[in-house]
Protein backbone atom coordinates (compact mmCIF):
# COMPACT_ATOMS: atom_id res chain seq x y z
CA UNK A 1 0.00 0.00 0.00
CA UNK A 2 1.42 3.40 -0.81
CA UNK A 3 -0.27 6.96 0.32
CA UNK A 4 0.87 10.36 -1.23
CA UNK A 5 -0.67 13.45 -0.12
CA UNK A 6 0.20 16.60 -2.06
CA UNK A 7 -0.75 19.95 -0.54
CA UNK A 8 -0.96 23.42 -2.93
CA UNK A 9 -0.65 26.44 -0.92
CA UNK A 10 -3.65 28.75 -0.83
CA UNK A 11 -4.76 30.70 -4.37
CA UNK A 12 -7.33 32.55 -5.66
CA UNK A 13 -8.09 29.84 -7.92
CA UNK A 14 -7.28 26.09 -8.07
CA UNK A 15 -5.02 26.79 -10.96
CA UNK A 16 -1.94 24.89 -9.14
CA UNK A 17 -4.17 22.55 -7.68
CA UNK A 18 -6.02 21.63 -10.98
CA UNK A 19 -2.84 21.50 -12.98
CA UNK A 20 -1.32 19.10 -9.74
CA UNK A 21 -4.49 16.80 -10.44
CA UNK A 22 -4.43 16.89 -14.26
CA UNK A 23 -0.33 15.70 -13.91
CA UNK A 24 -1.12 12.56 -12.14
CA UNK A 25 -3.96 11.85 -14.95
CA UNK A 26 -1.39 12.72 -17.76
CA UNK A 27 1.44 10.47 -15.84
CA UNK A 28 -1.10 7.28 -15.73
CA UNK A 29 -1.88 8.19 -19.37
CA UNK A 30 1.74 8.04 -20.55
CA UNK A 31 2.39 5.04 -18.71
CA UNK A 32 -0.59 3.69 -19.84
CA UNK A 33 -1.89 5.23 -22.90
CA UNK A 34 -4.89 3.06 -23.05
CA UNK A 35 -6.16 3.38 -19.57
CA UNK A 36 -9.47 3.33 -18.00
CA UNK A 37 -9.69 6.21 -15.61
CA UNK A 38 -13.04 6.81 -13.20
CA UNK A 39 -14.48 9.98 -13.21
CA UNK A 40 -16.82 11.00 -10.48
CA UNK A 41 -19.26 14.77 -10.72
CA UNK A 42 -19.40 17.28 -7.81
CA UNK A 43 -18.24 20.30 -7.44
CA UNK A 44 -14.71 19.64 -6.60
CA UNK A 45 -13.00 18.32 -10.15
CA UNK A 46 -14.47 20.71 -12.17
CA UNK A 47 -11.11 22.84 -11.92
CA UNK A 48 -9.57 19.46 -12.85
CA UNK A 49 -11.93 19.01 -15.48
CA UNK A 50 -11.54 22.38 -17.44
CA UNK A 51 -7.50 21.91 -17.17
CA UNK A 52 -7.80 17.70 -18.44
CA UNK A 53 -10.17 19.81 -21.88
CA UNK A 54 -7.22 22.70 -22.15
CA UNK A 55 -4.20 19.76 -22.42
CA UNK A 56 -6.39 17.32 -24.47
CA UNK A 57 -6.95 20.26 -27.02
CA UNK A 58 -3.74 22.06 -27.29
CA UNK A 59 -2.34 18.10 -28.12
CA UNK A 60 -0.34 17.96 -24.41
CA UNK A 61 -2.29 14.80 -23.46
CA UNK A 62 -3.55 11.54 -25.22
CA UNK A 63 -6.70 10.58 -24.53
CA UNK A 64 -7.78 8.88 -27.79
CA UNK A 65 -7.04 5.27 -26.61
CA UNK A 66 -8.26 5.78 -22.84
CA UNK A 67 -11.63 4.61 -21.45
CA UNK A 68 -13.87 5.77 -18.57
CA UNK A 69 -15.46 4.72 -16.45
CA UNK A 70 -18.95 6.30 -13.89
CA UNK A 71 -18.63 5.91 -10.07
CA UNK A 72 -21.76 6.79 -9.69
CA UNK A 73 -25.22 7.62 -11.08
CA UNK A 74 -28.66 8.86 -10.08
CA UNK A 75 -31.59 5.89 -10.24
CA UNK A 76 -34.94 6.99 -11.54
CA UNK A 77 -34.20 10.58 -12.24
CA UNK A 78 -37.86 11.96 -14.11
CA UNK A 79 -35.20 12.65 -16.83
CA UNK A 80 -32.26 11.54 -18.43
CA UNK A 81 -30.49 14.84 -18.27
CA UNK A 82 -30.71 14.62 -15.14
CA UNK A 83 -28.22 12.13 -15.03
CA UNK A 84 -24.71 11.98 -13.60
CA UNK A 85 -24.28 10.80 -17.59
CA UNK A 86 -25.56 13.78 -18.77
CA UNK A 87 -23.07 16.06 -16.78
CA UNK A 88 -20.17 13.97 -17.19
CA UNK A 89 -21.17 14.15 -20.72
CA UNK A 90 -20.70 17.89 -20.93
CA UNK A 91 -17.94 18.00 -19.00
CA UNK A 92 -15.88 15.20 -19.63
CA UNK A 93 -16.34 12.45 -22.39
CA UNK A 94 -17.78 15.01 -25.26
CA UNK A 95 -15.26 17.60 -24.91
CA UNK A 96 -12.60 14.59 -24.59
CA UNK A 97 -14.21 12.90 -27.22
CA UNK A 98 -14.92 9.72 -25.42
CA UNK A 99 -17.03 8.34 -27.77
CA UNK A 100 -20.29 6.21 -25.72
CA UNK A 101 -18.49 2.91 -26.69
CA UNK A 102 -15.48 3.97 -24.59
CA UNK A 103 -17.35 5.01 -21.70
CA UNK A 104 -18.52 2.19 -18.91
CA UNK A 105 -22.01 3.49 -18.15
CA UNK A 106 -23.99 2.99 -14.85
CA UNK A 107 -27.67 1.96 -14.45
CA UNK A 108 -30.08 4.75 -14.23
CA UNK A 109 -33.25 2.54 -13.88
CA UNK A 110 -34.34 0.68 -10.75
CA UNK A 111 -36.04 -1.91 -13.24
CA UNK A 112 -33.42 -4.66 -13.55
CA UNK A 113 -30.39 -2.82 -11.80
CA UNK A 114 -29.19 -5.80 -9.67
CA UNK A 115 -28.42 -7.25 -12.74
CA UNK A 116 -27.06 -4.52 -14.53
CA UNK A 117 -24.75 -3.51 -11.49
CA UNK A 118 -23.55 -7.43 -11.81
CA UNK A 119 -23.08 -6.99 -15.56
CA UNK A 120 -20.73 -3.37 -14.68
CA UNK A 121 -18.71 -5.35 -12.11
CA UNK A 122 -18.38 -8.13 -14.76
CA UNK A 123 -17.13 -5.86 -17.73
CA UNK A 124 -15.28 -4.13 -15.61
CA UNK A 125 -12.95 -7.19 -14.58
CA UNK A 126 -12.93 -8.76 -18.16
CA UNK A 127 -11.34 -5.17 -19.28
CA UNK A 128 -8.60 -5.77 -16.22
CA UNK A 129 -10.21 -3.46 -14.65
CA UNK A 130 -9.41 0.48 -13.44
CA UNK A 131 -5.98 2.18 -13.67
CA UNK A 132 -7.13 4.98 -12.40
CA UNK A 133 -9.97 5.81 -9.84
CA UNK A 134 -10.48 9.86 -9.34
CA UNK A 135 -12.36 10.66 -6.03
CA UNK A 136 -14.10 13.62 -4.19
CA UNK A 137 -14.64 13.46 -0.75
CA UNK A 138 -18.22 14.15 0.53
CA UNK A 139 -18.59 16.13 3.84
CA UNK A 140 -19.85 12.55 5.46
CA UNK A 141 -16.46 10.66 4.64
CA UNK A 142 -18.90 9.18 1.71
CA UNK A 143 -16.62 8.15 -1.63
CA UNK A 144 -18.99 7.66 -4.15
CA UNK A 145 -22.32 7.09 -3.03
CA UNK A 146 -20.91 4.82 -0.64
CA UNK A 147 -22.36 6.63 2.43
CA UNK A 148 -21.77 5.92 6.02
CA UNK A 149 -22.26 2.53 7.29
CA UNK A 150 -21.11 1.09 3.83
CA UNK A 151 -19.18 -2.40 3.86
CA UNK A 152 -15.52 -2.14 2.71
CA UNK A 153 -15.93 -5.40 0.72
CA UNK A 154 -19.33 -3.56 -0.88
CA UNK A 155 -19.96 -3.89 -4.64
CA UNK A 156 -21.38 -2.25 -7.34
CA UNK A 157 -25.30 -1.42 -6.09
CA UNK A 158 -27.99 0.73 -5.84
CA UNK A 159 -28.41 3.01 -2.35
CA UNK A 160 -30.52 5.23 -0.58
CA UNK A 161 -28.87 8.46 0.16
CA UNK A 162 -28.93 10.49 3.16
CA UNK A 163 -30.81 13.51 3.43
CA UNK A 164 -27.91 15.41 3.37
CA UNK A 165 -26.11 13.85 0.31
CA UNK A 166 -29.36 14.26 -1.35
CA UNK A 167 -29.80 18.25 -0.41
CA UNK A 168 -25.96 18.66 -1.64
CA UNK A 169 -27.06 17.41 -4.99
CA UNK A 170 -30.36 19.19 -5.28
CA UNK A 171 -28.18 22.59 -5.03
CA UNK A 172 -25.54 20.47 -7.93
CA UNK A 173 -29.06 21.04 -10.23
CA UNK A 174 -30.36 24.22 -8.88
CA UNK A 175 -33.42 22.99 -6.96
CA UNK A 176 -35.17 21.11 -10.03
CA UNK A 177 -34.20 17.84 -8.93
CA UNK A 178 -33.55 16.13 -5.47
CA UNK A 179 -32.51 12.14 -6.19
CA UNK A 180 -33.37 9.97 -3.16
CA UNK A 181 -31.16 6.94 -4.54
CA UNK A 182 -28.52 6.24 -6.56
CA UNK A 183 -26.37 3.38 -7.79
CA UNK A 184 -22.73 3.38 -7.23
CA UNK A 185 -19.42 1.45 -6.98
CA UNK A 186 -18.73 -0.31 -4.33
CA UNK A 187 -15.81 0.15 -1.74
CA UNK A 188 -14.48 -2.90 -2.75
CA UNK A 189 -14.53 -1.67 -6.84
CA UNK A 190 -12.80 1.26 -5.71
CA UNK A 191 -9.98 -0.19 -3.61
CA UNK A 192 -9.00 -2.14 -6.34
CA UNK A 193 -8.52 0.29 -8.98
CA UNK A 194 -4.35 0.01 -9.02
CA UNK A 195 -4.19 4.17 -8.29
CA UNK A 196 -6.91 6.29 -6.92
CA UNK A 197 -7.05 10.43 -7.01
CA UNK A 198 -8.87 11.80 -4.21
CA UNK A 199 -9.47 15.45 -4.43
CA UNK A 200 -10.09 17.52 -1.70
CA UNK A 201 -10.65 21.10 -1.94
CA UNK A 202 -12.01 23.91 0.38
CA UNK A 203 -12.41 24.47 4.36
CA UNK A 204 -15.47 22.50 4.41
CA UNK A 205 -13.48 19.38 3.69
CA UNK A 206 -10.23 19.88 6.27
CA UNK A 207 -12.47 17.67 8.95
CA UNK A 208 -13.36 15.21 7.73
CA UNK A 209 -10.19 14.49 5.58
CA UNK A 210 -8.46 14.21 8.99
CA UNK A 211 -11.12 11.53 10.39
CA UNK A 212 -10.53 9.84 6.92
CA UNK A 213 -6.79 9.81 6.70
CA UNK A 214 -5.91 9.79 10.98
CA UNK A 215 -8.89 7.71 12.13
CA UNK A 216 -9.88 4.43 12.90
CA UNK A 217 -10.72 2.68 9.40
CA UNK A 218 -14.48 2.66 10.05
CA UNK A 219 -17.37 2.22 7.86
CA UNK A 220 -19.10 5.61 9.53
CA UNK A 221 -16.09 7.24 7.57
CA UNK A 222 -16.30 5.17 4.14
CA UNK A 223 -13.31 7.58 2.78
CA UNK A 224 -10.73 6.13 5.74
CA UNK A 225 -11.45 2.62 3.98
CA UNK A 226 -9.10 3.94 0.67
CA UNK A 227 -6.21 3.57 3.17
CA UNK A 228 -6.01 -0.21 2.35
CA UNK A 229 -5.95 0.54 -1.81
CA UNK A 230 -2.61 -0.51 -3.11
CA UNK A 231 -1.93 3.27 -4.21
CA UNK A 232 -3.81 6.55 -3.09
CA UNK A 233 -2.95 10.10 -4.03
CA UNK A 234 -4.34 12.85 -2.16
CA UNK A 235 -4.40 15.83 -3.53
CA UNK A 236 -5.81 18.63 -0.94
CA UNK A 237 -5.67 22.35 -0.74
CA UNK A 238 -4.10 24.71 2.16
CA UNK A 239 -7.57 24.93 3.42
CA UNK A 240 -8.49 21.00 3.43
CA UNK A 241 -5.51 19.89 4.36
CA UNK A 242 -6.04 22.51 7.55
CA UNK A 243 -6.80 19.96 10.63
CA UNK A 244 -4.13 17.32 9.33
CA UNK A 245 -1.94 16.68 12.01
CA UNK A 246 2.03 18.03 10.89
CA UNK A 247 3.24 14.86 11.38
CA UNK A 248 1.72 11.92 9.61
CA UNK A 249 2.81 8.53 8.68
CA UNK A 250 2.88 9.16 5.02
CA UNK A 251 4.78 10.69 2.53
CA UNK A 252 3.47 14.59 2.05
CA UNK A 253 4.58 16.84 -0.50
CA UNK A 254 4.21 20.66 0.07
CA UNK A 255 3.50 21.82 -3.45
C1 LIG B 1 -20.06 12.20 -7.08
C2 LIG B 1 -19.25 11.62 -5.99
C3 LIG B 1 -19.38 12.19 -4.63
C4 LIG B 1 -18.71 13.57 -4.55
C5 LIG B 1 -18.79 14.14 -3.14
C6 LIG B 1 -18.17 15.51 -3.05
O1 LIG B 1 -19.85 11.48 -8.26
O2 LIG B 1 -18.53 10.70 -6.20
O3 LIG B 1 -18.77 11.32 -3.72
O4 LIG B 1 -17.38 13.45 -4.94
O5 LIG B 1 -20.13 14.22 -2.74
O6 LIG B 1 -18.91 16.42 -3.76
P1 LIG B 1 -18.36 17.88 -4.05
O7 LIG B 1 -17.18 17.70 -4.94
O8 LIG B 1 -19.46 18.59 -4.77
O9 LIG B 1 -17.99 18.48 -2.75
Amino acid sequence: MSMKIMITAAEPTPVRWAAEAANVIAAVLKAHPAATIGFPTGETPLPVYAELRRRVTQGQIDVSRCRALMLDEYLDPPEESYTSWSWLSHEVFAPLGLSSDRVRRLPWHSKGVETACAAFERRLRLEDGCDLQILGLGANGHIGFNEPGSAADSRTRAVKLTAATAAANRAYWHGEYEPEWAVTQGIATILAARKILLLARGGAKASILRRALTGPRDPEVPASFLRGASAVHVLADEAAAAALPRSLDYNIEWL
